[in-house]
C-alpha cells in the first residue's frame, strides 16, 4: 500500500486532503452497488423506502466495470460490495476474487445484517483479505433486535457472530443503531458484546427517511443530556470491559460527510456523491421533509472515471446544499473517535 493510501485511511484535515487530492486524484474507498435488494425488509431503512427495480448484478457486468475502474482500484484501500446487504449476492467472493487481480493488497471490510452468514462463506471469507466484519446488531434483547429489523432472527445472528469469533481472523464489531426504542438497553449491550468478543462497538444514530419516524432519533441542535448520560455510563463500561466503543455527536452542526471521501458506483455503472443522491430519497430532519435531487456525476462506461472523481473531489470540498436535510452530513449519524470528546 502506497503512503498515500495510509495516510488516507486516518481522519485528515481539509487543507491536507486537497492537497493529497491535488497530487493524487483517487478516493479512500470505492463502492459498487450490486444489488438493489435485500434479504430483509427492515422498516427504517432506505432500501425499502426507495422506488428501485430489485435486482442482483450480473458477475460480467460486474467485471466490466471493474475493468474501467481498475486505474483506481490499483490505488485505493477498500472496496465495498453494495450498500445493501454483501452476503445476499451468490457470487460475491469471484467478485472479490475479480477486483484483487488489480490490486492485491485492496481490503474487504464487510457490513452485514449477520442472517446470511454460514460456515462456508464464513471460511471464504477467512481467506481473502476482509479486516473486519460488523454486524448490525440494535440491542441485546430478542424482542428489541427482531422488533426492529424486520426478518432479523435474534438467535441465529448470535450464533453466526459465535462461529466468526471462533476464527483467528477477521475483527468482529457490531453497529447499535440508537433509538428511543433501544437506547435504555445500551450499558447491558456492552457487557453482551464483551461477553461475545466483539471487537468494537460502532454506536450509530438514526436517520429519519419518514417524518413518522423521526420521533426515533434524539439529537438536536442543543444536544440531548439524557442520551449523553447514557453515552458515558457505556463509555465507562466499555472502559472496564476493555472493549472499543464509539459514538455519534448528538448536536447538530454541518460536517464534512465521510461518504464525500469514497466513490460510489450505482448497479447501472452511474457515479454519485453517495446513495441519498443517488437517486430520490425522501429525508427528514428536525422538523423539516424533503425529497432528495438526483446527482449523477457520470457514468464509468461513458468518461474516464478517473477524470469523473477529480471532478467530484473538486465539486465537494466544501458541504453541499444537496445535503442540507441528510443526518449523516451533520455528523449525527455514524460513529467517530471524535465524538467523545464533546461527551466528556
Ligand atoms: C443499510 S445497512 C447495510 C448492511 C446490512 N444490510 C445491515 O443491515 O447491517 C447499514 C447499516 O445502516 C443501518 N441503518 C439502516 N437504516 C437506518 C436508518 N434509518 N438510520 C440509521 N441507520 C440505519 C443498519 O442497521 C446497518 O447497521
Ligand atoms: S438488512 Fe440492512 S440493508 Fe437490509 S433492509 Fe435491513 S438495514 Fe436495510
Amino acid at each position: 500500500m502506497n503512503i498515500i493510501c495510509k495516510i488516507r485511511e486516518n481522519d485528515i484535515s481539509e487543507l491536507l486532503r486537497k492537497v493529497l487530492n491535488k497530487v493524487a486524484p483517487y478516493p479512500k474507498g470505492i463502492g459498487v452497488e450490486i444489488m438493489t435488494v435485500c434479504n430483509l425488509k427492515c422498516k427504517h431503512c432506505r432500501v425499502n423506502i426507495i422506488d428501485v427495480e430489485p435486482q442482483m448484478m450480473e458477475l460480467n457486468f460486474f467485471k466490466q466495470i471493474v475493468d474501467r475502474i481498475s486505474p483506481i482500484i490499483k490505488k485505493v484501500v477498500t472496496f465495498q460490495f453494495s450498500t445493501i446487504e454483501p452476503f445476499f449476492h451468490p457470487q460475491l467472493f469471484a467478485m472479490m476474487d475479480y477486483v484483487s487481480k488489480y490490486n492485491k493488497y485492496i481490503s474487504y471490510p464487510l457490513l452485514t445484517n449477520g442472517m446470511l452468514l454460514n460456515d462456508k462463506n464464513i471460511a471464504s471469507l477467512c481467506s481473502r483479505r476482509v479486516p473486519s466484519v460488523t454486524v448490525s446488531l440494535d440491542g441485546c434483547k430478542q424482542e428489541t433486535v427482531e422488533s426492529f429489523k424486520t426478518g432479523a432472527k435474534f438467535d441465529k445472528i448470535i450464533n453466526n457472530i459465535k462461529i466468526l469469533k471462533k476464527m483467528d481472523k477477521p475483527k468482529v464489531n457490531t453497529i447499535f443503531v440508537a433509538t428511543s426504542l433501544n437506547i435504555g438497553e445500551l450499558v447491558d449491550y456492552v457487557d453482551f458484546c464483551a461477553d461475545l468478543g466483539i471487537n468494537r462497538i460502532f454506536v450509530n444514530g438514526f436517520l429519519s427517511y419518514l417524518p413518522e419516524l423521526s420521533h426515533l432519533s434524539f439529537y438536536s441542535k442543543e444536544g440531548n443530556l439524557e442520551v449523553r448520560k447514557v453515552f458515558l455510563k457505556a463509555n465507562e463500561r466499555a472502559k472496564k470491559r476493555d472493549i472499543s466503543i464509539q459514538f455519534p455527536h448528538l448536536v447538530t452542526a454541518r460536517k464534512r460527510c465521510d461518504n464525500l471521501s469514497h466513490m460510489y458506483i450505482g448497479e447501472n455503472g452511474n457515479v454519485s456523491p453517495c446513495i441519498h443522491l443517488a437517486r430520490k430519497t425522501p429525508l427528514a430532519l428536525m422538523g423539516e421533509k424533503g425529497v432528495t435531487i438526483p446527482i449523477m456525476s457520470g457514468n464509468v462506461f461513458k468518461e474516464n472515471p478517473v477524470h469523473i472523481w477529480s471532478r467530484l473531489a473538486k465539486s465537494r470540498s466544501e458541504p453541499m446544499s444537496a445535503c442540507r436535510l441528510c443526518a449523516e452530513a451533520h455528523g449525527v449519524i455514524v460513529s467517530k473517535s471524535s465524538a467523545l470528546k464533546d461527551l466528556l
